[in-house]
């Protein structure tokens, strides 16, 4: 089964409007050196337009860090996938765990937001991965397979997994390659279960959690990582291709 790699830059709450305009003036430049794989940037809210202007026509994608589950109205400070379609984002994140974790975000509310990116022809990006507590407590299986369970859209429209250990993001502690591959066999076993066999073995599973340059290649050299959420590594446009350059030497996909 061959399955197109998503490398994804999750800016987080970093890099500002001079420093975003370089950046997708870097990778404008580079495009002619990015192989066969979906790119994707989620810049903070504000900043989608300047890489809208600088990117749109190249074979590089963004999308918003979040979005709310209703299309309008009196929610203050949130914003809705029509906000993200203005600006041709194509993808979004639901339910990376800085936003489960800071922001009470629950399975029902990622599986609602979910549910609205696809409707509204927003790919999902849904993040699910467990704390540090409950691998220790051998509850690994119990996490992945709720968070998935919840959220995973029904049907055959475009989304993606990533598997975020919450112990390996920012920490500098990358999951092993064996450890990662562990954990993204198990999720698209439950998402054969949910979806069935030919649309779990089409699922691109991203890994994320301390991704660098050096690390990359032999995670991705597993059979079920499909890519990465990137975040530290991803803020330097030639620390992000370094990445993408290493992967698709060692597992040219798609
Ligand atoms: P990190 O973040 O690469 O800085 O660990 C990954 C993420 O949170 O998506």
């Amino acid at each position: 089964m061959s399955r197109r790699p998503v490398f994804a830059a999750n800016w987080k709450m970093s890099l500002r409007r001079g420093a975003a305009d370089a950046y997708a003036g870097r990778l404008r430049e580079a495009v002619h050196e990015l192989p066969a794989a979906d790119v994707v940037l989620f810049p903070p809210f504000p900043l989608i337009p300047v890489v809208a202007e600088l990117l749109a026509g190249s074979p590089v994608a963004w999308g918003g860090q979040d979005l709310h589950p209703e299309e309008a109205g009196a929610h203050t400070g949130d914003v809705s996938a029509l906000h993200l379609l203005d600006w041709d984002s194509t993808w979004v994140l639901c339910g990376h765990s800085e936003r489960r974790a800071e922001h009470g975000e629950t399975d029902e509310l990622v599986a609602a937001k979910v549910a609205r990116a696809q409707r509204s022809g927003l790919r999902p990006l849904l993040c699910v991965g467990e704390t540090e507590e409950a691998r220790r407590a051998g509850r690994t299986e119990e996490v992945l397979a709720r968070q998935l369970s919840a959220a995973a859209p029904a049907g055959d429209g475009e989304w993606a997994l990533a598997y975020e250990p919450v112990w390996a993001i920012g920490t500098g502690r990358t999951a092993t390659p064996e450890i990662a591959q562990e954990a993204h066999a198990f999720l698209r076993s439950v998402a054969a279960g949910r979806l069935g066999e030919a649309l779990a073995a089409r699922l691109r599973i991203l890994y994320g959690g301390s991704v660098k340059p050096d690390n990359a290649a032999a995670l991705v050299s597993q059979p079920d990582i499909d890519g990465f959420l990137i975040g530290g590594a991803s803020l330097d446009p030639d620390s992000f291709l370094d990445i993408i350059r290493r992967c698709a030497s060692v597992r040219p996909r798609g």
